[in-house]
C-alpha cells in the first residue's frame, strides 16, 4: 500500500497509527536515502507511544532504548547505517535488546532486512516534491492488525 506523506503532520499521523497497532515483538523497518525521513517517523511513532524528549539519530550509539514504561511498549530505536551484514548484529546482541519490545529499524537493508519476519512492517520512503510517499509492505501478522486490514 502506498500513503502519501505531503508535510511532516502527515508523517506523525502514519506514526500515531502504526503506533496504535504495535505489538511486542514486531520490527518497524525504514528504507529509504539519506533524509527520506526514516528518523522522522520513528519520532513520531515514539511521540505517539508516549515519549517526551529527545529523539537523537542513533547513527553513532547504532541503537537507542525505550523503556517501557513510560512509554506503553518498549521501543529498541537502531540506524544499521554504519553495518554491513546480519553478522554484526550479534555483536551488539540484538536479540537480547529485542525481547519483549518492538525495533524500529532504520537502513534495515544493511544487515539483510527484516521482511521474512511474520510482525515486519516494512516502510520504504521516497522523497516527492517537497514531501514524501511510504510504500508500505506488511507481514503476515499485520495483515489482521486493527486499523491495517
Ligand atoms: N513527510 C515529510 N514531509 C516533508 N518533510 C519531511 C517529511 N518527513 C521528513 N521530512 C524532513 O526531511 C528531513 C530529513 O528527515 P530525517 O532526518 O527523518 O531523514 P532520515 O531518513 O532519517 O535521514 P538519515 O538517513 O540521514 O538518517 C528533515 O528535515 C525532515 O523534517
Ligand atoms: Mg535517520
Amino acid at each position: 500500500m502506498r500513503v502519501a506523506l505531503p508535510s511532516l503532520a502527515a508523517s506523525d499521523a502514519l506514526g500515531a497509527r502504526i503506533a496504535a497497532a504495535l505489538l511486542p515483538g514486531d520490527v518497524v523497518a525504514l528504507s529509504g536515502d539519506l533524509g527520506a525521513g526514516k528518523t522522522t517517523l520513528a519520532r513520531a511513532i515514539l511521540a505517539a507511544l508516549g515519549h517526551v524528549g529527545e529523539v537523537p539519530s542513533p547513527s553513532f550509539a547504532l541503537v537507542e532504548p525505550y523503556p517501557a514504561p513510560p512509554l506503553r511498549l518498549a521501543i529498541v530505536h537502531a540506524d544499521f547505517y554504519r553495518l554491513s551484514g546480519a553478522a554484526d548484529l550479534d555483536e551488539i546482541g540484538l536479540d537480547d535488546l529485542r525481547e519483549d519490545a518492538v525495533l524500529i529499524a532504520e537502513w534495515p537493508e544493511n544487515v539483510g532486512g527484516f521482511a521474512h519476519e511474520p510482525g515486519c512492517l516494512a516502510i520504504a520512503l521516497e522523497t516527492e516534491g517537497n514531501g514524501r510517499t511510504a510504500i508500505v509492505r506488511r507481514g503476515r501478522d499485520w495483515l489482521e492488525r486493527a486499523g491495517w486490514t
